[in-house]
């Protein structure tokens, strides 16, 4: 179902990163971590496809929900230009998001670049359980909501690729030094696939669940046009599954990548 939603705040976060406080009753009530809103960026043929952002915030009783999106190409340029006061046409909340946590146990996020957002409102919704969150930059410069993961978690650790801030390196450097001594009871991870996979691969050697956030270009976003499948596992074969349906979130051990 899509909505016109107006645009209640937007702020550059860094170079190319936008932040939107979008006005949903629906959206912000019904959202769970992990799903996303597919956004009508122009009315013409320009960027005519929607484009998929995930949630980063959803707020009921304020009736409103954020996302942060980077601009990549036509359709998030579009997006950029949106001012207060705007409609945008937004379909959501859509897709599988994430499995919560239970009361007590550890859990630990490892995003990287974009995909540190639906993170976010991950940390937010998990309560009563104790959360280190593992978060990877290109640089000092693309770190963002540093502030709102620190609220939220009980320990942080920043990388960037270039060493200008926190960890030099790749981010699943310190992830696998903690798992040396550290067993969470989840992990969830969302960023650059090659990440994903060495988190994924981490995680089911050591017996830790683990549930990965795939990102793919998308058609219709409801699972009508198979433009988003990726490869899975069923039982000794495999077959493809929409991520925009079935996922994004899946079991890490579910996926072929
Ligand atoms: C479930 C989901 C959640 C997402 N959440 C976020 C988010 O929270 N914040 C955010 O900034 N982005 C997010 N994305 C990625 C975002 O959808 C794309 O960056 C966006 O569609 C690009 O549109 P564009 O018109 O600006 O660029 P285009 O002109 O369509 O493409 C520009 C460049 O981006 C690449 N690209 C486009 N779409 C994707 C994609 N889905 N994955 C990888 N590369 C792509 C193209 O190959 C091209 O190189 C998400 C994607 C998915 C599938
Ligand atoms: S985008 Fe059409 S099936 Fe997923």
């Amino acid at each position: 179902m899509n909505f016109d939603v107006v645009i209640e705040k937007t702020e550059k976060l860094a170079e190319n990163i936008y932040f939107l406080r979008l006005r949903s009753e629906r959206i912000s009530a019904e959202a769970v971590p992990g799903q996303f809103v597919n956004i009508k960026c122009h009315d013409g043929l320009d960027a005519f496809l929607r484009r998929p952002i995930s949630i980063m915030r959803a707020n009921p009783a304020e009736k409103t929900f954020d996302i942060v999106y980077m601009v990549r190409g036509k359709g998030t340029r579009i997006l950029s230009c949106l001012e207060c006061g705007d409609t945008a046409d937004c379909v959501g909340p859509l897709g599988r998001g994430f499995t919560l946590p239970e009361k007590g146990e550890r859990i630990c996020v490892i995003g990287g670049g974009i995909g540190v957002f639906p993170l976010l409102f991950l940390l937010e919704r998990s309560k009563d359980v104790h959360k280190t969150a593992f978060l990877g930059f290109r640089t000092r410069d693309m770190i963002v909501l540093q502030k709102d993961f620190e609220k939220v978690s009980d320990r942080l650790v920043i990388s960037t690729d270039d060493g200008s801030f926190g960890h030099k390196g790749l981010i699943t450097n310190p992830f696998i030094e903690y798992l040396q001594t550290e067993k969470p009871d989840r992990v969830y991870t969302c960023g650059p696939l090659p990440m994903m996979k060495a988190v994924a691969e981490a995680c089911i050697e050591r017996n830790i669940f683990c549930e990965v956030s795939m990102e793919q270009r998308m058609g219709c976003g409801i699972g009508a046009c198979l433009v988003c499948v990726c490869k899975v596992r069923h039982n000794d074969d495999f077959g493809y599954e929409r991520i925009c349906r079935d996922g994004p979130v899946f079991s890490a051990e579910k996926i072929i990548f």
